[in-house]
């Protein structure tokens, strides 16, 4: 048989985080608000979460995780052609946390945009990055997600407040020819269904200063869509592929909820040293989880070359999706 031609691909080349410098535990909360570390463990397992300082920005940290990542992959800043950033945090309405993070580490060559899909934003941005690189429209991307929920949480809501933290995580592209086997972003599937808005939506924003602005959510709706929606988006990501899912070396989640990714991993039948958890440590960053989580286990070794990595996430809009790709 006739070898097949190589491909072009999106790469991941390297990883970088950044997490704020205060950390915030569960008791730290319950002396401010009426909570306790037993019902936030028990229903989320998030131990802590960490809190921006005022100039630890989307922007800042976004920055931060993406110089890591450049210089993981030993690539220079004036290198990269594109900076996606999925963010519902942005410094400004315009111009965006991306053209601010391009200035900061001098991507000189770079056109940037933000992503809005909340915690669906770095799944969708690698889907955009992908969609660019296979069209040769450029060569290297940085996907990053970067949140500063705490500016947008309503510590009144004790339902709410607690679920959330801050951080940025980035990940490096890189187009190249390789084998139907080799390395690289092999799918990704983007859904929305905008019918459901009103589960979890933050009730302001520039365009609309008669409201607060802050993030509300009805925990237990998005709970049941969530398990449902993210089993149907992992079920697809293995079909498109003919994959089982015995094939998938490492599930990285977006780190809303343990029981939700308990759940995942369970639908999989993944055990669970297989799937990447961050949760406990980070809260829920939304865009950020996703970058956050794999760089930890790209950095420590867990996860390795060849390996399978199958990412997923669902977030407000609802929007939700999933990315496979081999390391
Ligand atoms: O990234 C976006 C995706 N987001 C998610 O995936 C979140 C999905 N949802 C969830 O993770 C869960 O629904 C929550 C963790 C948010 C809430 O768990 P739940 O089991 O659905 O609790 P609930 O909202 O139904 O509240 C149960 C009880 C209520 O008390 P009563 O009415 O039963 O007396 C709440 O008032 O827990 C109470 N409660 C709290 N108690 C202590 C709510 N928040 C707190 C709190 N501390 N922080």
């Amino acid at each position: 048989m006739a070898e097949s031609s190589p491909l072009r691909r999106a790469v991941l080349i390297g990883t970088g985080a950044y997490l704020p410098e205060t950390i915030v535990t569960n008791d730290d909360l319950a002396q401010k608000i009426d909570t306790s570390d037993a019902w936030i463990t028990e229903r989320t397992g998030i131990r802590q979460r960490h809190f921006a300082a005022p100039y630890e920005t989307a922007a800042y940290m976004g920055a931060q995780a993406a110089r890591a990542a450049l210089q993981a992959a030993g690539v220079a800043a004036d290198e990269v052609g594109a900076i996606i950033v999925g963010t519902s945090t942005p410094d400004q309405a315009f111009p965006s946390t991306a053209v601010h993070i391009q200035a900061a580490i001098s991507a000189t060559k770079a056109f940037g945009f933000d992503l809005a899909a909340a915690c669906s934003g770095f799944i969708y941005g690698l889907s955009v990055a992908d969609a660019m690189i296979r069209a040769g429209q450029v060569d290297k991307v940085l996907v990053i997600g970067s949140e500063v929920y705490s500016r947008i949480l309503n510590f009144e809501d004790r339902g709410t407040c607690v679920l959330f933290g801050d951080g940025a995580g980035a990940v490096l592209l890189q187009a190249r020819e390789v084998a139907a086997d080799g390395p690289g972003l092999l799918s990704t599937h983007l859904h929305a269904d905008g019918t459901q808005a009103g589960i979890l939506y933050v009730d302001g924003a520039v365009g609309r200063r008669d409201m607060p602005g802050h993030l509300v959510m009805n925990g237990r709706e998005v709970f049941r869509h969530a398990v449902t929606l993210l089993s149907s988006a992992v079920s697809e990501a293995l079909a498109a592929n003919g994959l089982a899912s015995d094939a998938i070396d490492w599930l990285v989640p977006h780190q809303a909820n343990r029981r939700i990714i308990d759940g995942v991993g369970k639908k999989l039948g993944l055990p669970p040293e297989r799937v990447v958890v961050t949760v406990d440590r980070h809260a829920n960053t939304s865009a950020a989880s996703i970058p956050l989580a794999l760089h930890e286990a790209v950095a420590d070794g867990r996860i390795r070359p060849g390996q399978l990595v199958l990412l997923e996430a669902l977030g407000g809009g609802l929007t939700w999706g999933s990315a496979l790709l081999r390391l």
